[in-house]
């Protein structure tokens, strides 16, 4: 029987550069969409996954991280005080059991698979998931159950795929997909995987996002793997390796819209559609869009 996926770790150990200086202080994944911050978008969907076991890979500066989870007592009481029913409900939603979160530290951010590989202590001889919270994907169905429902059906490896323009191919990993044949619906067979190729030299326009579920085989390729693209050592490195040990890696072609957060861009994009989406504000807010986007068209 296929083991059930229970673990995911969440590297949230980069440096964040593209959001200085706000991250000078802040950790990238406690910057908020709307009301809520990214991590607990990423801890909602693992959730949701039937994940039971928090796994944080953290680094040096965030501290306001590790509180985020935390019970926080005063500001309880005085909400209970205040009859303030509903917001104490939204507070207590956040907190997480006592032993459910673990973290980590890596010492120094050799990249994500060395993030990845902090935690296989941890991981022991299970499969497991990893999210990176700085990738949004709004979704009917949150995207790493629709993952876990599929890998229920093929095991092995299995990484989130989107479709993306050549000319965007250099920023992902890209996947070099089996034919037609071998591919059922949103399930793709995957014979090789490219880091940040040129766009000439992309095998597909299959890119992968930050969601992934792994075998414990990864951790061991990890342990061997020297540091590839950009000095660091890399997840997609980890992979490739095991389509050559065991051709057993799956790409899924997730439903939703995935939005770039560790991108100033994405994440304005991702502000605007989840405010948008909003039924407390959406009328509001949508009424301004409209009268700056006139604004713009009439300066134009
Ligand atoms: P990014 O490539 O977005 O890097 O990492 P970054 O440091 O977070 O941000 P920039 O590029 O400097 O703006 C992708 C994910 O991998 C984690 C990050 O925290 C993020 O979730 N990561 C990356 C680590 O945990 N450790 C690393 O050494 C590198």
């Amino acid at each position: 029987m296929k083991k059930k996926i229970t673990k995911a770790i969440f590297p949230v150990a980069g440096l964040g550069t593209r959001f200085l200086p706000a991250t000078k202080s802040i950790p990238k994944e406690i910057m908020t969409l709307v009301d809520r911050p990214l991590i607990q978008y990423a801890i909602d969907e693992a959730r949701a996954a039937g994940i039971k076991e928090f796994i944080f890979v953290t680094s040096r500066g965030k501290s306001a991280l590790e509180d985020y989870f935390d019970h926080s007592p005063e500001l309880e009481s005085t909400l209970r005080r205040k009859d303030k029913t509903d917001l104490l409900e939204l507070l207590k939603s956040t907190n997480m059991d006592s032993g459910a979160i673990a973290y980590l530290r890596q010492n120094r951010p050799l990249g994500l698979g060395h993030a990845v590989w902090c935690a296989r202590r941890l991981i022991a001889n299970e499969p497991f998931a990893v999210i990176l919270p700085d990738d949004v994907i709004a979704a009917e169905t949150p995207c790493l159950q629709q993952m876990v429902e599929a890998h229920a059906e093929t095991g092995g490896n299995m990484v989130a795929a989107m479709e993306v323009p050549a000319d965007k191919a250099s920023a992902y990993g890209i996947l070099d997909v089996q034919k037609a044949a071998q591919n059922i619906g949103d399930l793709v067979s995957v014979k090789g995987m490219v880091e940040k190729p040129a766009a000439k030299e992309a095998p597909s326009n299959l890119a992968v996002i930050g969601r992934y579920i792994l075998t414990p085989d990864i951790m061991s390729n990890l342990n061997k793997i020297k540091s590839g693209k950009g000095g660091e050592i890399q997840l997609t490195d980890a992979i490739a390796q095991e389509i050559e040990n065991s051709n057993n890696v799956y790409g899924y072609r997730f439903k939703g819209q995935r939005y770039d957060c560790g991108s100033k861009s994405g994440f304005l994009q991702a502000t605007v559609a989840f405010g948008l989406s909003r039924p407390d504000l959406c009328d509001e807010f949508g009424d301004f869009l409209n009268d700056l986007m006139s604004m713009r068209a009439a300066a134009q």
